[in-house]
């Protein structure tokens, strides 16, 4: 394939910028009547940009992942503002669900749960072509699906079309996700601990193919862990959260190596290495 010309953003005069692809500002939720679960983050995503969200358990992440894409339960309570595109996009709009699926998509953390176990893989994919153009016909929705599962390198795509997710490996089902979710080509996919549940070769080889298509399609992503191993990975900026809020945030390499904030350094003590001494626990995290 012939190269593309590149285009490099930073040598261009400021007013021919592009704005980001997504930002938040003051976005903040509370469940309940409870303390608010988010408290008021900002963030945003360039174009083809990966960022890397990384925080301890119950630090809001998900939370804030579900309401970009309006998914939160109607009890929760959301306020902030969101731009697309350079655009203000009210929450909880109309406007605001049609991005869901055509421009942001997600994939979770247990694929299982995620998929509908008593429906083939393949009407499932091709439900979500079907879903965001309902004028494809059942056979342009099948070929799409087909082609989908190819492209996450689901073996004989074809043959497997109308197997059942338990007919495939935890690692196989993360990719069929991953198909359902990149088949209306989205601009953005928030992918929410997609590895978590797999064992550390298939973890290895979900980021691998992760990576692949987002290079591939100059797809941007919004990662989320609470693994600061895994988001150096694939991250090229990183945030890190805690207890709702966005304590720190910069290049992944200056997160990674020299954070200036000493959740972030607790949180870096705590990722093993080769050189950690196994015979002692992890560096506590509080
Ligand atoms: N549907 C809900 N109803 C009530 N409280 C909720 C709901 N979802 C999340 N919360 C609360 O909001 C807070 C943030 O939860 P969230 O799921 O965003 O954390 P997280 O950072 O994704 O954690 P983890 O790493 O365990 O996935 C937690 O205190 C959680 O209990
Ligand atoms: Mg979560």
């Amino acid at each position: 394939m012939p190269s593309q010309p590149s285009i490099t953003i930073n040598s261009m005069p400021a007013l021919l910028q592009f704005p980001p692809l997504l930002r938040i500002e003051d976005l903040r939720i509370r469940f309940n009547s409870a303390a608010e679960a988010v408290s008021g983050i900002s963030l945003a995503i360039d174009e083809g940009e990966v960022l890397g969200l990384v925080g301890e358990s119950g630090s809001g992440k998900s939370a804030t992942a579900l309401a970009l894409l309006d998914l939160l339960p109607s009890t929760a309570q959301l306020t902030g503002t969101l731009q697309w595109q350079g655009s203000e996009v009210a929450l909880h709009s109309a406007a605001h669900r049609h991005l869901r699926g055509r421009s942001i998509a997600m994939i979770f953390q247990e694929p299982m749960t995620a998929l509908n176990p008593v429906m083939t893989i393949g009407r499932q994919v091709a439900e979500a072509a079907i879903a965001t153009n309902s004028s494809l016909t059942s056979r342009e929705a099948r070929s799409r699906a087909i082609a989908a599962l190819e492209s996450v390198s689901i073996p004989s795509a074809a043959q497997r079309y109308s197997d059942y997710p338990h007919q495939f490996s935890g690692g196989q089902r993360q990719r069929i996700l991953i198909a359902m979710a990149l088949i209306n080509r989205p601009r953005l996919l928030i992918a929410d601990e997609p590895t978590t549940a797999l064992d550390v070769t298939v973890q290895a080889q979900i980021l691998a193919l992760l990576k692949d298509l987002q290079r591939e399609h100059h797809l941007a992503m919004l990662f989320i862990s609470h693994d600061l191993a895994v988001i150096g990975q694939v991250a090229g900026r990183v945030a890190v959260m805690r207890h709702g809020q966005i304590v720190e945030t910069g290049p992944a390499q200056q997160i990674l190596t020299a954070p200036t904030h000493e959740y972030t350094r607790s949180l870096l003590a705590a990722v093993p290495t080769l050189h950690t001494d196994r015979s002692k626990p992890l560096a506590q995290l509080r």
